[in-house]
């Protein structure tokens, strides 16, 4: 269960998170939306400790996770931006998370699910913008947390690679996982959600089940119902 009470994020003087209360206590699939720029990647950065914000209090499990390591090895955490030594093999890589993590794991099933055979001696400079991903799934999905926070994981990815994103999130939902995400992808989200938290300029402007999204603004369309949501509360 993660608790966040009051969080206020600011870069400088750009208030980058607002007053952000959210209570993530049933398993299942948080779906974090909002244009660029609203906060998600700040708000996840937060929850595992890689942003210290200014105000408020994040709780794990009733403890807090300022100052705090232990936690972590709950979290599968994928970044939006991974910033892996470009120089290091793939095989590399994932030897070296194991290592940092300091646990065992077995990558095979996931290579082989995401056909990562052949690039397994590639340096990760030379592999293409979608490998790249596949390979940042891989290391998101290699151990097995009870919570998954995965930052825009389906970006740059293929359909066929997709679909196994697709049936991992939902194989990990009914092992009764808490799965945290942001996608620009809405199909995903309206087929993969249990609850939606939608950010405007670091701020909660909706939270609940999609069919709460559709109820409020009479729209059946979740790509619509987010736009009016945003044009409605925005500046
Ligand atoms: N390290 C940083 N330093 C200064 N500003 C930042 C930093 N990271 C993010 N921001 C700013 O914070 C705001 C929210 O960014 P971000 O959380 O990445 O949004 P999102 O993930 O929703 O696109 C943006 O205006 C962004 O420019
Ligand atoms: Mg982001």
């Amino acid at each position: 269960m993660i608790e966040i009470k009051n969080l206020n994020k600011y870069y400088g003087k750009h208030h980058v998170l607002k007053d952000i209360n959210l209570d993530i206590r049933e398993p299942g699939i948080y779906a974090i939306l909002g244009p660029n720029g609203s906060g998600k990647s700040t708000l996840l950065k937060s929850i595992i400790g890689l942003v210290n914000p200014q105000q408020g209090d994040i709780t794990m499990n009733g403890s807090n996770v300022a100052g705090s390591h232990a936690y972590r090895k709950d979290i599968s955490y994928l970044p939006q931006i991974a910033k892996f030594p470009d120089n290091l093999r793939v095989i590399e890589m994932i030897g070296l998370i194991k290592e940092i993590r300091n646990e065992e794991a077995d990558e095979s099933e996931l290579v082989r699910l995401f056909q990562l055979e052949s690039e397994m001696r590639k340096r990760l400079r030379n592999l293409s913008g979608g490998t790249r991903q596949k390979v940042n799934m891989v290391l998101g999905f290699l151990f097995d947390t009870p919570y998954l926070i995965l930052d825009e994981p389906t970006i740059s990815l293929d359909p066929v690679s997709l679909t196994k994103f697709r049936k991992i999130i939902s194989e990990k939902r009914k092992q009764g996982k808490i799965i945290i995400y942001t996608t620009h992808i809405m199909n995903l989200v309206e087929e993969l959600s249990d609850h939606i938290i939608l950010l405007l300029e670091g701020r909660v402007i909706f939270e609940g089940g999609i069919e709460g999204i559709y109820r409020e603004t009479g729209s059946s369309s979740l790509e619509n119902a987010i736009s009016m949501l945003v044009d409605k509360n925005g500046k």
